[in-house]
């Protein structure tokens, strides 16, 4: 199924290791101040890394123009794991989503789709939403087994869940090869997979809970195809990395979701 009416979307600032301590409150702050200026139907989200997140949970609360996010969490509830931060820590801070599962954390930190599973579920017990993360790699797209590999992802990280836990969760489709290359997935090709990805969904969980899911698209995304990509049926918005690191480019592709929302 495709979705059909207007529905609002959501654009997420993945800032991943990058800012000092002043630069993170310099564009924390100028955010919050631009999108001060719009009634944003847009749902915005900044995920800083972790010293910077009481900053914007702080701004978020005082200016309500966006959510704070986290870029990861702990796979346990509490206890003797040194350097690891928990899913109750961040929903005690008034943090509502948190990144599961990017390509970055699968590669360097070796996480598995069971690893994924139980931060998504500490996490949903927590009542922090999972911006679950797929996608496959230039290899895998080249030899046609992109849709399996999503949908293996998917199935083990994410459908255990049941359909009152899975209706607080985001997906996010971010293909590995469009990841800061400057490469980005034609509006085709993301519709194809977000397309296939809503399918999957609707088959495990309904119509109405895959209409209502997000399913966003990362990789390279700038004001320059933001349009073109938010205006793709099945994609609701974006996990933007590098341009959410600029006041400007971030609100310029907010803009386009907003755009995009009124012609959908
Ligand atoms: P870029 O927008 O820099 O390609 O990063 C996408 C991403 O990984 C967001 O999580």
């Amino acid at each position: 199924m495709s979705k059909n009416t207007a529905k609002s979307k959501l654009v997420i600032g993945n800032w991943k290791m990058n800012l000092s301590f002043d630069e993170a409150e310099e564009l924390a702050t100028s955010i919050q101040e631009t999108l001060a200026d719009f009634n944003l139907q847009t749902e915005v989200a900044i995920c800083p890394p972790f010293p910077y997140l009481e900053l914007v949970t702080d701004l978020a609360d005082e200016g309500e123009a966006y959510s704070a996010g986290a870029q990861n969490c702990s796979q346990f509830n509490n206890g003797a794991y040194t350097g690891e931060v928990s899913a109750k820590m961040l929903a005690d801070m008034g943090v509502d989503f948190c990144i599961v599962g990017h390509s970055e954390r699968r590669k360097y930190f070796k996480e598995s789709n069971e690893v994924l599973a139980e931060k998504i579920d500490r996490l949903t017990e927590n009542q922090v939403i999972p911006v679950v993360c797929c996608g496959e790699t230039l290899e895998e797209r080249k030899s046609g087994k992109h849709f399996e590999v999503v949908e293996k992802q998917l199935t083990e990280t994410l459908f255990h869940l049941s359909k009152n836990e899975f209706e607080h969760t985001v997906i996010a489709y971010e293909p590995i090869w469009a990841i800061g290359t400057g490469e980005t997935a034609t509006p085709e090709q993301a519709e194809e997979m977000h397309k296939f990805i809503r399918s999957l969904v609707e088959k495990k969980y309904g119509t109405e809970i895959a209409y209502n899911t997000y399913i966003l698209y990362g990789g390279s995304c700038n004001p320059k195809n933001a349009v073109e990509l938010f205006s793709q049926p099945d994609v609701d918005g974006g996990l933007i990395g590098g341009a959410s690191l600029k006041c400007g480019d971030f609100v310029d592709i907010i803009e386009a979701a907003e755009t995009t929302t009124s012609e959908n």
